[in-house]
């Protein structure tokens, strides 16, 4: 490791003149003086603790509450009214939102069309215990909650981490067909990933329920953290324990939390399925592609800072960016095109999973695969800044930054089992206020949010120099191969955009229709007008606009399950970046890290979205 670089060496990566965020820099400016060293980021050593607690970031007050209106009166009512937004799947035009079903014994054992299901030591059995027949009550959030405070987990002090051990010891003394118990807890994931359930409810017995790759991703697994956390504060009789959170976005945050190791005696969060190469002090890779970058203590902290920007502001500026495509009762998610995954599922969330998994298993368990990833207790803590992301891209207050308001996400619907094992039916509805839900994150300082990318290099008419050696779009023949590298010129729906215009609309690059092998871990990195000039552009540079990336969904030999998703990048501050607003066209690189033989591209198009 190395000596003691301190963070406020590294190069602020704001280039540019105006402030970025008016609404909350005031607020952040404290980041700037913010220090830890490399050293002290491996170790989660006490200095740490001590200079990340004082700045304290104060975030601006949640702008939307959600008003408890009936649902069923809001399905019948406005049902049509609101479908008729979503013409393109003809089933939301009933208003039906995706619900899992009442008869929790209709569910079935998970991709139970694995041809090895030796590999998978977790097991695919991931259906809950039916303890009755009564249908699911509609959960009413307590009145008056205890405030539950999320704490960082490399801040955590001994005394807490002594009661989230007993906790979690205590959920595994649990008979295993208890549903408070370790393992059921993490068969719910498994059960909702991996085809446990299907669209019965609304309507659609053949259809598989999926919460992936949607915009039910940040939803499902608030409420999923909920009860999850109310169980434990129940099983140590606590009403205020809350989960830690993994802190990956801050750099004293980016190293596995110390509790997480083994200690020598029996550590109840410890898990044996993680990788063994990237317990501290190995600094988690926000980009990671399944192969560790290299990179320098300073200079992955500088690259997972610009990526963090890029995933929460550049490629996540409207709703749908950051939640994810549009799922609703009909929808197939192994084959629903135009399905985009939301900027941190695919990025970061997805990153975390492969970096914490273990490569030496079959499935890569625990975290590295969906339907082992809940057997690991870490999975809930990295689960719960996932879920302050949330929290944080609607605090900012930057305009088109709000949760869908389509009925067919507000009434969307999960089933779980309660601290007190009552079978209850939850609704995204109540999930967007988490003061009413009775928890709140510990603040910790944001130090992306001064992380813009610098250009690689700038430049305009790229593309216009490329004509005749790079094919334009429209010459490409769709669907386009991802086993190497492919470039291609896209043109601009339009130019020169000034303030105003970009006040009124993102300019957005759609990979639309991306086919992939379902059962392998695949991403590729995209670039815009990056000339080859010899050195290598890096993902913390602007020509970086994103990466496409997906966790296996389940293992099998010989066979493929095709899927199909998305991906958008945001343009908008990218050309800026790189001097190339008034360029006709841009030049598109796709390429590809790994698992992406199998990949096509079914559209690449650059829209303008405006901001609602
Ligand atoms: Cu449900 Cu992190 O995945």
């Amino acid at each position: 490791m190395m000596a003691s670089l301190s963070l406020s060496t590294l190069p602020t990566s704001t280039p540019t003149k105006k402030p970025l965020f008016s609404k909350t820099s005031s607020h952040v400016k404290q980041s700037h003086r913010f220090k830890v060293s490399c050293n002290s980021a491996a170790n989660n050593n006490e200095k740490t603790v001590k200079n990340s607690e004082t700045p304290k970031l104060i975030l601006p007050k949640t702008p939307l509450e959600m008003q408890n209106v009936d649902r069923r009166n809001l399905l019948l009512g406005l049902g049509g009214l609101y479908g008729a937004a979503n013409l393109t799947s003809i089933p939301s035009a009933f208003g039906t939102p995706i619900a899992a079903p009442d008869n929790i014994s209709d569910c079935v054992t998970a991709s139970s069309n694995l041809q090895n299901a030796n590999d998978a030591v977790r097991g695919l059995a991931c259906c809950p215990p039916v303890l009755s027949t009564d249908k699911p009550k509609d959960y009413v959030l307590p009145t008056n909650p205890v405030l539950r405070v999320r704490p960082a987990a490399q801040r955590a002090t001994d005394e807490y981490i002594v009661k989230y051990k007993a906790a979690i010891q205590a959920m595994k003394n649990l008979p295993d067909e208890h549903p408070h118990s370790w393992k059921q807890q993490a068969k719910i994931h498994c059960a909702y990933c991996n085809g446990g359930y299907n669209q019965e409810q609304s309507g659609f017995p053949d259809i598989q329920l999926q919460i992936h790759n949607t915009w039910l991703f940040f939803p499902f697994h608030r409420w999923y953290l909920y009860f999850y956390e109310r169980i434990l504060g129940k099983l140590i009789n606590d009403p205020t324990f809350a989960l830690p959170y993994w802190n990956w976005d801050n750099p004293t945050g980016m190293v596995l939390p110390a509790m997480f190791e083994t200690d020598g005696k029996r550590n109840p969060i410890f898990d044996p399925y993680r990788n063994a190469t990237h317990l501290p002090p190995a600094i988690f890779e926000v980009g990671y592609n399944g192969t560790d970058s290299g990179a320098t203590c300073i200079d992955q902290i500088s690259a997972n800072l610009s990526l963090m920007y890029k995933q929460m502001i550049t490629n996540a500026p409207d709703t749908t960016t950051f939640f994810g495509g549009e799922f609703v009762a009909g929808d197939d998610p192994l084959n629903k095109e135009f399905n985009v995954a939301g900027s941190i599922e695919a990025g970061v969330h997805t990153a975390a999973h492969r970096w914490v998994g273990d490569p030496r298993m079959a499935n890569s368990e625990d975290m590295g695969n969906f339907y082992s990833a809940g057997y690991d207790p870490l999975f809930y803590v990295h689960h719960a800044n996932v879920d302050r992301m949330w929290k944080i891209w609607k605090d900012l207050g930057i305009k088109g930054h709000t949760e869908p308001t389509s009925t067919d996400w507000l009434d969307a619907s999960y089933v779980f089992y309660d601290e007190n094992e009552e079978l209850v039916r939850v609704y995204n509805r109540d999930s967007v206020n988490m003061t009413a839900m009775g928890y709140d994150y510990e603040r910790s300082e944001i130090p992306w949010l001064h992380s813009r990318s610098v250009p690689h290099t700038k430049g305009a008419n790229v593309a216009a120099k490329l004509v005749g050696i790079v094919k334009k779009v429209e010459d490409v023949t769709f669907p386009l191969k991802l086993n190497e590298t492919v470039k291609v010129l896209v043109k601009r729906p339009t130019k020169k955009r000034n303030k105003k215009n970009k006040q009124e609309a993102n300019e957005m690059l759609f990979l639309n229709k991306i086919k992939f092998d379902g059962e392998e871990f695949v991403k590729f990195d995209v670039f815009v007008n990056d000339v080859d000039d010899g050195v290598e552009t890096t993902a913390a540079e602007s020509e970086f606009a994103g990466s496409f990336s997906q966790l296996p969904h389940g293992h099998k030999h010989g066979t493929k399950m095709s899927m199909t998703s998305g991906a958008a990048f945001g343009l908008t501050e990218l050309l800026e970046d790189i001097e190339a607003e008034d360029d006709d066209s841009i030049l598109v690189t796709l390429v590809p890290k790994i698992g992406c033989d199998d990949v096509t591209v079914g559209e690449i198009k650059i829209k303008l979205v405006p901001i609602v």
